[in-house]
């Protein structure tokens, strides 16, 4: 484990309160549906910066934060900047995720004695992408916006990777795999996170329950025959893991397939009633403060992996 410049610090009320380096934010989280933690009520009053949707878009505080930042996540270092839609560059969720192909990167290059070539579609700012790049990679990164294929050349320049093997393609996903379908290019790693919705380079729809098949099925076709592992996340609603699952089944590949839910972690403090020897001699019940990990689901995820 290196540095972790990411922790959650709590969640409640329909709100998140993440600490970003040295700036801690509030967002919303429509999953947090339980209260706050009376003892981390200073944290939440002391946010730099708060973000709703409760009128439009709207920050708060937003000129007490920096044009952008960097924070390190073990080997990956991020630019950090806060945009109209209230993300900032990172979506903390998938940080586990990139340890995981980081790890199956190094098992492939333990048994191949070669690169392995990784796709990185729908991209975003490309933690994936520098986390692959990090365990050895040569990457190619795709994503329909100009911008963002911007950001994450940024990052890859913040980690000493701007040399390193990465292909940067602004592009429609679809219209690109197709392309590489018909130039016979393979990749052996494949991540994909399919918008709910969005847009390709040239304003093309893309929703999620028409255009994923299309993809799931191009997907299939650039794999390599000895490929390693394709990772399927979502963050719409009703895709379950065991949706995933299926969907990474019915591509009709060989392999092993796992899934489960993104998670955001922070230690939360319960109370809880305990009877003790002493207490139920006394017929008193006491209060109790104990620690436990408190999970936020935001998101699934699937893996095939080829054994
Ligand atoms: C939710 S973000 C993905 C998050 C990213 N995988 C991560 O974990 O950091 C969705 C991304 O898909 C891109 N996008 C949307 N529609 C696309 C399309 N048809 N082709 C390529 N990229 C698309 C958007 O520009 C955006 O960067």
């Amino acid at each position: 484990m290196g540095k972790m410049e990411y922790t959650l610090l709590d969640s409640g009320a329909g709100e998140k309160l993440e600490r970003f380096g040295d700036y801690t934010l509030i967002r919303p989280c429509f999953q947090a549906i339980w209260s706050k933690s009376k003892d981390k009520m200073n944290l939440w009053d002391n946010a730099d910066a708060s973000f709703n949707r409760k009128k439009g878009l709207n920050w708060q505080g937003r000129d007490h934060l920096p044009q952008n930042w960097t924070i390190q996540i073990n080997s990956v270092k991020m630019k950090l900047s806060t945009t109209d839609f209230g993300h900032i560059g990172i979506f903390p969720e998938t940080i586990q995720l990139w340890e995981s192909i980081q790890s199956q990167i190094k098992v492939a290059h333990a048994k191949q004695k070669q690169p392995l070539k990784f796709l990185n579609l729908f991209a975003y700012s490309g933690g994936a992408t520098m986390a692959a790049a990090h365990a050895g990679a040569h990457c190619c990164h795709v994503d329909a916006s100009k911008g963002m294929v911007q950001w994450a050349r940024d990052n890859a320049e913040l980690n000493g990777l701007s040399d390193h093997p990465i292909r940067w393609i602004v592009d429609d996903v679809n219209k690109f795999l197709q392309r590489e379908i018909r130039r016979g290019v393979r990749y052996d790693g494949i991540l994909l996170d399919p918008p709910s919705f969005g847009r390709g380079k040239s304003g093309e729809l893309y929703k999620i329950e028409h255009a994923m098949l299309e993809t799931l099925d191009n997907v299939k076709r650039v794999l390599s025959d000895d490929f390693s592992f394709v990772y399927l996340t979502s963050h719409t609603p009703g895709f379950t893991p065991t949706v995933l699952s299926n969907l990474l089944n019915k591509m009709g590949k060989n392999g092993n397939i796992s899934s489960g839910e993104m998670l955001l972690s922070s230690i939360d403090t319960f109370e809880s009633k305990v009877i003790n020897k002493q207490s139920i001699s006394n017929s008193k019940n006491k209060s109790k403060n104990h620690n436990e990990t408190l999970n936020i689901p935001n998101g699934t995820w699937a893996c095939l992996e080829n054994r």
